[in-house]
């Protein structure tokens, strides 16, 4: 038996902090404004189908060699991978699957701020009493005011950056713990008031169809999907294993996985039961793209009673969901540098925080001076923006990648003793997962990505 560690970081108080903690990072951006935006843009039912496989079947398995690994190796993502490689008497190499990571997180995090700040800008439209009574062609002229003004983004951006950076300067363990307990929960409840909306719309059941009717799909859709359940788990690039990191000896993994999937999805499906009515309701375009949510939620909010509250503590909430995914996105590197560098976490975090920013400038202009820059790669993508582009590699490429080589890595090169002791659960468990991880996982993603790039 390898001989126990503890992380310089601390742990979590409790499991219950860990599983708010990790629900917390996934829960985000992902669930209430990209699922319903690429749900609409890949033409809905088929699309929610084949991202409700993945999560089963490719999401909760890795999850759950994610945290396993991070948990074993108590350490940053780097590190951990090169003290597990030692310890199972590895390739070395395998460090660069945590350098992936903590690249994927940055790349994320630098356009996951620039959307937040629009969440936090739309706070204060609502606030104001700017969509009372909007028509839809209002809140797109509304919308396109404001991504078209690269000053006002740059402005959100930059305070949505500041708010990450202090909180992973505390620590994540400090503060986040109890707002995470009460304002989960509070989200949930303000996507139902907005479904029960929806319900009102006359339009519901279109929006059920559309999210559940099968149709046709493309290959890159498949793989839209794919990646987006990587993403929206916050898979794939050490976020859920510097959290295991923190997470004590005697918790089931498994049950923490289950639990944190199903919370995940539960919301995502929400949003986009709160949308898609809206959607139809009002003859906009489910393919609206990435300002959908910005451009349907207004109408609700400005027509229903109470409007101006409900929307107004949605957007907060939505900001809060953000802001604790963001925190997960830049902990990989912080820890990283913290444990090997010697520097506290305050000066780590103003560090990756300020190049993050840098980073972000690309998505604040691709809304507005850069819109017509584009680039395109062969067999991946064509005439896509700067956004698009980092959209597109971080969330089809690099988290499917880091995931398939976390899952290699917890099969094939992990012992079976140090996996199933540290996974200690019911041997069918343990064995319908290693199936999974071993097999379906990693041919999944290779044939799902191969497809998707028209090679096969
Ligand atoms: N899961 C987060 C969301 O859905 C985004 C995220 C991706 C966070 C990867 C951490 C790591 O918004």
């Amino acid at each position: 038996m390898a001989e126990k560690r503890t992380s310089i970081h601390g742990q979590w108080s409790s499991r219950m902090v860990f599983i708010l903690a990790a629900t917390g990072s996934a829960v985000g951006l992902g669930n209430i404004w990209k699922f319903p935006y690429i749900t609409g843009e890949n033409g809905g039912g088929t699309f929610v189908l084949i991202y409700l496989l993945c999560i089963a079947l490719i999401g909760i398995p890795i999850m759950m060699a994610e945290i396993l690994l991070g948990r074993r190796g108590r350490q940053s993502p780097i590190n951990t991978m090169a003290a597990l490689s030692a310890e199972e008497h590895r390739n070395p190499n395998w460090v660069l699957l945590g350098w992936l990571g903590v690249v994927a997180g940055f790349l994320i995090l630098s356009y996951y701020s620039v959307i937040a700040g629009w969440a936090m800008a739309y706070v204060f439209r609502t606030a104001g009493g700017l969509f009372t009574g909007v028509t839809a062609d209002g809140v797109n002229s509304i919308f396109s005011d404001l991504v078209s003004d690269p000053e006002k983004l740059l402005a959100w951006h930059t305070i949505f950056m500041v708010m990450t950076m202090i909180v992973v300067a505390r620590g994540v363990k400090n503060g986040l713990e109890k707002a995470v307990t009460f304002l989960m929960p509070m989200l949930f409840v303000l996507l139902i008031i907005v479904v029960i909306y929806a319900m009102s719309t006359g339009y519901f059941m279109d929006g059920v169809r559309f999210l559940f009717s099968p149709g046709e799909i493309t290959g890159k859709a498949v793989l839209i999907a794919m990646g987006h359940a990587f993403f929206t788990l916050s898979l794939g690039m050490g976020a859920i294993m510097v959290y295991g990191s923190y997470l004590s000896e005697e918790y089931s993994i498994t049950q923490a996985s289950v639990v944190i999937a199903l919370a995940d999805t539960a919301v995502a499906l929400l949003a986009g039961l709160a949308i898609f009515p809206i959607v139809f309701a009002n003859g906009l375009e489910p393919g609206a793209g990435p300002g959908l949510i910005f451009q349907t939620l207004p109408i609700a909010f400005g027509h229903m009673q109470g409007g101006i509250l409900v929307g107004v503590l949605f957007f907060l909430l939505l900001v809060f969901a953000a802001w604790t995914s963001a925190i997960s996105l830049i902990e990989p590197a912080v820890a990283y540098l913290v444990e090997n560098k010697g520097v506290n976490r305050i000066y780590a975090s103003v560090w990756i925080g300020l190049l993050t920013w840098l980073v972000g400038l690309g998505t604040v202009f691709s809304f507005n001076i850069w819109k017509d820059r584009t680039l395109s790669i062969p067999y991946l993508f064509e005439d896509y923006t700067f956004f698009d582009t980092l959209d597109y590699l971080t969330a089809n490429l690099m988290l499917p990648l880091g995931g398939l080589f976390i899952a290699l890595f917890a099969a094939w090169i992990m012992r079976v003793e140090s996996t199933r002791e540290e996974l200690h659960t019911y041997p069918v468990i343990y064995k319908v997962w290693r199936f999974l991880v071993r097999f379906v996982t990693p041919l999944a993603v290779i044939v799902v990505f191969l497809r998707g790039i028209g090679a096969i």
